[in-house]
């Protein structure tokens, strides 16, 4: 079976990019989000097979699910969305556990924990690969840079989910992904995202990416 349904549970900045990305790559969309009627003339307006409802329709819609959603209210929105909705599914995390105070990127939390294995333990029968998290929403599909494109950092626990990833990051226009290791890498691709603010208020760009080199 071919996948080609997505449900991308998230209608901000992130939500919108990814659904009409994914939609001009020729997916099937499902944004999910609390205000479904909110949304209605976004769906109306982006071109390709867009639809928009609740998390828990957009989970269950979803051959494979992308989550999100504001860092805080993450868990609460896999709990919304229902956890049975991610059994056996690839589940890309774009999340960071983040909050914003005087010009500043916090981490909620850190070091010896992250929102990646939070959510992974919230559902431990789907595959979650932590995806787009350290790249800004309009470099996320089809990414442009000054540069060459560097690979999209991912981790997560399950190889073929890993693989899976980097066959649809390449579909999307990425050079591919380089895995930084299992689910607990989170706790460092989420933590080097105030360092991507920083580096971003010093240079004046908010399009740069991080790119390991030997
Ligand atoms: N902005 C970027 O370029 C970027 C880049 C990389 C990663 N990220 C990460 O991607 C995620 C989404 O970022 P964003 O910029 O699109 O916007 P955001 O403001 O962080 O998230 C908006 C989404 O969060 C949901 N949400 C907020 N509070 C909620 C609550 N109390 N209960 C349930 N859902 C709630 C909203 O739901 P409704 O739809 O119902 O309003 C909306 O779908 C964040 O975790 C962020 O750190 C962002």
């Amino acid at each position: 079976m071919v996948e080609n349904r997505i449900g991308i549970l998230g209608s901000g900045d992130v939500g919108r990019a990814l659904g009409r990305g994914f939609a001009r790559h020729g997916w099937d969309v499902m944004l999910g989000t609390r205000s479904p009627d909110a949304l209605e003339q976004w769906a109306d307006e982006t071109t390709g097979t867009v639809s928009v409802g609740t998390f828990d329709e957009a989970a269950s819609h979803g051959d494979i699910v992308v989550l999100a959603v504001l860092g805080e209210a993450a868990e609460a929105v896999v709990d919304m969305a229902g956890p049975e909705n991610f059994e056996g599914k690839l589940v890309l995390d774009a999340t960071n556990p983040l909050e914003f105070s005087e010009g500043e990127a916090h981490l909620l939390y850190g070091g010896t924990d992250s929102l990646g294995e939070r959510i992974q333990a919230r559902i431990p029968d789907a595959s979650v690969v932590k995806c787009f998290n350290t790249v800004t929403n309009s470099q996320m599909i089809d990414p442009e840079f000054d540069a060459e494109t560097p690979p999209m950092l991912i981790c997560g626990d399950d190889p073929w989910a890993k693989e899976r990833t980097e066959e649809m990051l390449v579909e999307l226009g990425w050079p591919g992904a380089m895995d930084v290791g299992d689910i607990k890498s989170a706790r460092y691709l989420e933590a080097i995202v105030p360092l991507w603010v920083r580096v971003g208020s010093n240079l004046g760009t908010w399009s740069h990416a991080f790119k390991a080199v030997q």
